[in-house]
């Protein structure tokens, strides 16, 4: 990434070391309503001028400083006179490059850790008590700070938890501010960024939305421009953006495979033509997927026929209009971020990937390319999309085609979408729905044997999947009451003909995915 997407926003840089520190920071900067960007750590002195941050940031990383290979920086960067804020890794080196010492040793530091701060003037901790908690992670640390510092802080096991030179406006701390267990680790990040760096609070929503909104005009000028819409967060702000920058000129191609939660369709069409009144082709698909996907009961078929199919009805109607040179996505920071892990950055250029029909060419366009995805959710606030599509949990692009196990039918997708509706309304009147990342119903291919009234029946049961989670990447099974557990059961069976069980899914991730396909 060459180019500084927000170029009239004061900019801190991160210099990622590695690990998952980097995009924490850059988004704890952005909740100081700073604009912030990630940048490989060997980024040089030249580009660092260059682009003119207004302040660096040196993340953590998992690496010992003495490990063959471990990431170097770029001195020079340390001696622009750039106000530098280094953590953990950050700070070591900080020490290294500046002449200070790091000696090995073998006692490290995991977890919380009790801070003194022993400089009471120190500006960073002006926000900080003498006694507050921090959170530690690391076996090295400086022994030695280099000529200009001063320690400012200590823990119990180490001597130098914080090390400053006001003159350079250099500063450090072992611990990690960016993460939540760090007390006072956002007024730390906030001191050093309005006070020392002397950058004001200037990221706002509206500000992200009258740039973003203003660099689409710049970019498509008078072109036209086409975009495809889920239903999903990330797709519907594209188009409410797109729409305000653009206007008439852009039109939307929705393509519903069928597959979408009850009413979800519905919303979509009422969101964007009757709202915002966007150009909106609907294609109603449903048919043309259930043909293709009959009989198909391997999940991995399911998903490559519904992508491939997606893409065929996209351009099928893409093509079709006339004077559209512009295509528009939902791209997001995190898919373009160049990590400083060389092989990770190989890894995010799929996103580029659009499987053009021969023939076909579109210029792409993203205007979500700078923003986390809690940005994209505010952004979508604050342009007036509903709440249910701005807080919409996450669904797989094939939709319910991966929570019915076996052949999708469409009599199978009427009973999952009427259960699912009752886990949903259910659960979303619970009032810790919040804490719960994502419930849904799930359709097993089974039957078994129960009885209702005098009869005996032979059905389908439905399985509730309500999972807690931080990021996807590792969930739990939500501890739902008993009594909210009992309704859903008890509407599922009296209102869904065809389903005479209902289970709970009780694994975590791993070893449990959080679908079931
Ligand atoms: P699993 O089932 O792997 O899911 O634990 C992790 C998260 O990813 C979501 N998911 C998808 N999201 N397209 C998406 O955009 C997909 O094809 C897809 N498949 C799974 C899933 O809902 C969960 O949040």
């Amino acid at each position: 990434m060459s180019v500084s997407y927000h170029e009239q926003q004061p900019t801190v840089l991160v210099l990622d070391f590695g690990a998952q520190y980097a995009q924490l920071i850059a988004r704890r900067v952005r909740e100081a309503r700073v604009y912030s960007e990630i940048v490989p750590f060997d980024i040089s002195a030249k580009e660092v001028e260059r682009r003119a941050p207004a302040a660096l940031i040196l993340s953590g990383g998992p690496a010992s400083v003495y490990a063959e290979g471990a990431p170097r920086m770029d001195r020079r960067i340390l001696e622009m006179g750039v106000p530098i804020l280094g953590f953990c890794y950050g700070m070591q080196l900080m020490a290294l490059e500046l002449g200070g010492e790091v000696p090995r040793t073998d006692i490290g530091e995991y977890g919380f850790a009790e801070l003194e701060v022993t400089a009471p003037a120190c500006r960073l901790f002006e926000d900080v008590p003498e006694r507050s908690q921090v959170w530690m992670s690391h076996r090295d640390s400086v022994g030695t700070v280099p000529d200009g510092f001063s320690v400012t802080a200590r823990t119990a096991i180490t001597q130098v938890a914080a090390m400053e030179d006001p003159q350079r406006k250099l500063y450090a701390t072992q611990f990690h501010p960016e993460v939540a267990h760090t007390e006072f680790g956002q007024d730390i990040i906030k001191r050093f960024l309005h006070d020392i760096a002397g950058i004001p609070p200037v990221w706002t929503m509206v500000n992200i939305i009258d740039e973003t909104v203003e660099q689409v005009r710049e970019q498509v000028g008078e072109g036209r421009v086409i975009c495809g819409l889920s239903g999903g967060v990330d797709s519907s702000v594209v188009a409410a953006l797109l729409h305000r920058a653009t206007g008439d000129r852009l039109t939307c191609v929705f393509v519903d495979h069928g597959m979408l939660r009850l009413d979800e369709a519905d919303q979509v069409v009422r969101t964007f033509r009757d709202q915002f009144h966007i150009d909106l082709v609907h294609v109603d698909a449903e048919e043309r997927y259930l043909s293709l996907l009959a009989g198909v009961t391997d999940p991995e078929e399911k998903r490559r026929i519904i992508g491939e199919e997606f893409w065929k009805v996209f351009f099928e109607e893409a093509t079709r209009l006339e004077g559209v040179t512009w295509l528009a996505q939902g791209t997001l920071y995190p898919d373009v971020i160049e990590s400083g892990n060389k092989t990770a950055a190989k890894i995010k250029s799929h996103h580029n990937l659009i499987p053009f029909p021969e023939g076909v060419h579109f210029d792409l366009i993203e205007p979500l390319k700078a923003l986390f995805k809690d940005e994209v959710r505010a952004v979508g606030a604050e342009l007036g999309l509903p709440d249910e599509i701005v807080h919409r949990q996450p669904f797989p692009g094939p939709g319910l085609a991966v929570r019915i196990i076996g052949e999708i039918t469409h009599e199978k997708l009427e009973i999952l979408r009427r259960a699912d509706a009752i886990v949903r309304e259910e659960i979303s009147a619970w009032d810790r729905d919040r804490a719960v990342w994502q419930y849904f119903a799930v359709l097993p291919d089974i039957r078994s044997v129960g009885v209702m009234g005098d009869e005996r029946t032979y059905g389908r049961p439905i399985i509730i999947r309500a999972v807690t989670s931080a990021d996807a990447m590792t969930a739990d099974w939500a501890r739902l009451p008993h009594e909210l557990l009992a309704r859903m059961s008890n509407r599922i069976i009296n209102e869904v003909d065809g389903i005479n069980r209902v289970a709970y899914d009780i694994t975590s991730k791993p070893p449990g995915t959080i679908e079931w396909e």
